[in-house]
């Protein structure tokens, strides 16, 4: 069951989705609750890229999030699901010039600039316009995660050092006198860091928000006027999924508002873009065996109809993602357990969704695999390779089915 709605019903159409947006609602108003607690003035701009299906931006929008996005598709798809220009923030660390116009074109609320190039060029279009620019800066900041989800260390593409905003504006600005600098900085609003994801450690934030407060002061000393900080997401879901009272959210916040008053003062506005935190633990992957194959003792396979196209996490990152097995004949269940490694279709060795998995040794063809906890950058970032249709997503709300699959789901597998 996810919310009150029967998955047996959709054993014909896996490898399929099956996303929860009560559950999403519940993680966001935890996210809003807890920051109305510590600021007056927030915003909650959610990472799209973590799962960036309509049905679910509908509803985010309507329930008072803000979005954080980082191409044209991401824009366009988020002014589709009815958010106002001013509540996209738009990040990327390539965006082209047609982005960029683009953006400024439908004055996107928040443009995060990652390079001093692409900064001059944002101010040098923005001063008529209502867009705020903010410097993502470098904070080389090590943090404890998986290599490829580092975002913030000296070894990233992703921002701009402190030294190199201090050389961009001398160069630069230097002939400018201090008026003049302060007429140009006006669009220049915000600091925006994001140290990566999967973050298991919060402390690193005490660091962080000093070498935030460094840039502040020097970016207030060139005449800007600098209104909120934007500490992006990160928030670590495990393997055993999100807490059922939220408490991963309310002492996240509780630590980084407390760090945050450290340095700044109320008049600076927090922003966040969480992510994985908001969507991971609201979605199930189904999928359902097809095979079974022993090559010797310690070798034992069990192929189900769901590969790494369709749920990448597991061949990337190594990722463990819970699974629970459903028999399709619960009368020849067994007791004994055994290892198996749960591999998908693909023509690829890696495609292994689950290396060491414990099944029941009467696992067989017709039983299903859930995963679970699959609701962040799985689905988003399904592939065709192999010429594999990306799997659906059926949404459930308020213990309803919203509809058996979207006509868009259909039409994207065209
Ligand atoms: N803000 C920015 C600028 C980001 O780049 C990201 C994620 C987020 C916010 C949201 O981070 P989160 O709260 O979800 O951790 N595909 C990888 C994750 C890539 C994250 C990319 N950026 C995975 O499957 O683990």
């Amino acid at each position: 069951m996810v919310e009150a709605v029967e998955c047996s019903q959709f054993l014909s159409q896996t490898p399929l989705y099956i996303t929860s947006l009560s559950a999403i609602k519940d993680r966001l108003n935890a996210y809003q609750e807890t920051i109305s607690r510590y600021f007056s003035q927030y915003h909650i701009h959610y990472a799209m890229k973590a799962n960036s299906a309509l049905p679910l931006l509908q509803h985010l929008c309507q329930w008072g999030s803000s979005i954080e996005i980082v191409s044209v598709g991401e824009l366009n798809r988020a002014l589709t699901a009815g958010f106002h220009p001013t509540d996209i923030a738009f990040s990327g660390v390539g965006k082209t010039q047609k982005e960029i116009d683009k953006a400024l074109e439908v004055e996107v609320g928040y443009i995060h600039a990652e390079h001093m190039e692409e900064l001059w060029y944002l101010l040098d279009h923005t001063q008529d316009k209502s867009s705020c620019i903010t410097i993502r800066l470098n904070p080389s900041a090590e943090v404890e995660t998986h290599p490829y989800l580092k975002t913030g260390a000296l070894d990233s593409k992703f921002g701009i050092l402190f030294e190199h905003i201090q050389q961009g504006f001398q160069d630069k600005l230097k002939h400018l006198s201090p008026s003049e600098k302060h007429k140009y900085l006006i669009p220049l609003r915000g600091i925006h860091i994001h140290l990566g994801s999967q973050l298991q450690n919060p402390n690193v934030y005490e660091y962080v928000m000093e070498e935030c407060r460094k840039l502040y002061d020097f970016l207030k000393s060139e005449g800007a006027v600098i209104t909120h900080i934007n500490l992006g997401g990160g928030l670590e879901v495990k393997e055993t999924g999100v807490p059922h009272d939220h408490s991963d959210i309310k002492n996240y916040i509780e630590f980084l508002s407390k760090t945050f008053k450290k340095y700044f003062s109320e008049e600076i506005t927090l922003h966040l873009e969480p992510g994985r935190s908001l969507v991971a633990s609201s979605s199930i992957l189904l999928t359902k065996v097809l095979y079974k194959k022993e090559n010797d003792a310690q070798h034992k396979f069990i192929y189900v109809d769901a590969g790494m196209n369709d749920f990448p996490r597991p061949s990337l990152y190594h990722a463990k993602h819970a699974y629970v097995l459903i028999p399709s004949d619960l009368t020849q269940m067994s007791d004994k357990e055994t290892t198996y490694s749960i591999v998908g279709p693909v023509c690829e060795s890696g495609d292994v969704l689950h290396p060491k998995a414990q099944l029941k040794d009467s696992v067989c063809p017709g039983d299903s695999i859930i995963f679970l906890d699959v609701g962040a950058y799985c689905r988003s970032m399904a592939s065709f390779y192999n010429l594999r249709p990306i799997p659906a997503e059926v949404f459930c709300y308020q213990g309803k089915l919203l509809s058996s699959l979207p006509a868009h789901y259909a039409a994207e597998n065209e």
